[in-house]
């Protein structure tokens, strides 16, 4: 099926990818939550059609420029969740721009940041909804206490041109019994000053078939979900068969009978390694190791003899899906019904 691509090549299954999909989905109306995936996996307008068709209410987007590239690539995504604090004249004109076309909301989790939404969006004439990001846990951004998100509220709240939209967390895994006192609290100081809190997100795929476990959000932004990779599978959260991309590569050298490299190095399977020992599975022969990687070469290596050789193709599924739909134009997409098609990946490399 897959001799006439050249390698390394990025595989996605179509068809995996649109049973995880509906998977989740199905969780989450049968838990009345939304689902807003957030695009960093895919970082394809076709796929993020896909989610929406199985009842997505919109996506989430880490940076504008990545938004501008999928809205332009559908006239069907209209609703999008910027999940950044974001600053400075030059990227506060492209938001403006982008929220003409399509309904936008973005985080803050900072006076500052509110300040410049503000400045911009009430001399724009227009109002931006924002939500402020709560920090429950995983310790990147947001704010540490419920009390900092009612006062953070309360100044989007009052700040002309801005809507305040919500509460939006990030939680570290494991962390559904933090989010849940945390956003409970935040949301009942907030309801006090009489601000309406409409909508709480929360993500992660890791956690998200327990998402339940905190009833207080309303909406759920999984990402890696559609397409899974080697770090959930060490989670312990999916299975092989359901991880829908991998990197297809050929051996290139045996130079010894327990060592083969691969045409695919860090260029394609990147240095991620998300805690894990390697950096990727190969497909069917758990015994191997991917122990080292340069730009082009990925080293394999094994116990006892490796039984590969040169020319020999393998399939490999990633450490982060993520990270490699970032380092290439194209996907090659496949299904049981549909032979391999090369797909444009348009929010690739999209950073500002
Ligand atoms: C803000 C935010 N929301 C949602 C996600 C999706 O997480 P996951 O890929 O674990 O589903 C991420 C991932 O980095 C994120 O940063």
């Amino acid at each position: 099926m897959f001799e006439k691509i050249q390698t390394p090549a990025v595989l996605v299954d179509l068809d995996v990818a649109r049973r995880n999909i509906e998977r989740f989905q199905a969780y989450a109306d049968s838990h009345g939550l939304k689902v807003r995936p957030h695009i960093k996996t895919h970082k394809m307008p076709a796929i993020a059609e896909m989610q929406l068709d199985a009842g997505a209410v919109g996506i989430t987007c880490q940076k504008i420029s990545e938004a501008e590239a999928m809205v332009a690539g559908s006239d069907r995504l209209t609703d999008v969740l910027i999940t950044y604090n974001i600053l400075g004249d030059d990227k506060l004109h492209a938001l403006l721009d982008l929220s003409r076309k399509v309904r936008v909301a973005v985080v803050a989790d900072n006076a500052t940041v509110v300040d410049g939404l503000s400045a911009a969006y009430a001399a724009a004439g227009a109002t931006l909804e924002v939500f402020v990001e709560c920090n429950t846990g995983a310790d990147r951004c947001g704010v540490g206490l419920p009390s900092e998100a009612a006062e953070l509220a309360a100044r989007i709240d009052a700040a002309p041109g801005l809507q305040f939209a919500g509460l939006m967390t990030y939680p570290p895994v494991g962390g559904a019994e933090k989010v849940q006192a945390f956003m409970t609290a935040a949301k009942d100081l907030i309801e006090a000053k009489g601000i309406a809190v409409p909508v709480i997100t929360s993500g992660g795929s890791p956690d998200m078939m327990t998402a339940h476990l905190a009833p207080v959000a309303t909406e759920f932004r999984p990402g890696t979900y559609v397409y899974n990779d080697r770090s959930l599978v060490a989670r312990g959260v999916t299975s092989w068969d359901d991880c829908a991309l991998t990197v297809l590569a050929t051996v290139v050298s045996v130079p010894a009978p327990n060592r083969a490299i691969i045409d695919a190095g860090s260029k394609t399977l990147t240095s991620d390694l998300l805690g894990l020992v390697g950096h990727g599975h190969v497909l069917g022969r758990p015994d191997i190791s991917i122990d080292q990687l340069s730009e082009e070469h990925g080293r394999l290596r094994s116990e006892g003899d490796i039984g590969l050789t040169v020319g020999q193709r393998i399939r490999i599924v990633p450490n982060h899906a993520c990270v490699v739909t970032n380092m290439v134009d194209g996907v090659y997409v496949y299904g049981k019904n549909r032979a391999p098609e090369l797909w444009p990946v348009p929010a690739r490399g999209k950073i500002v």
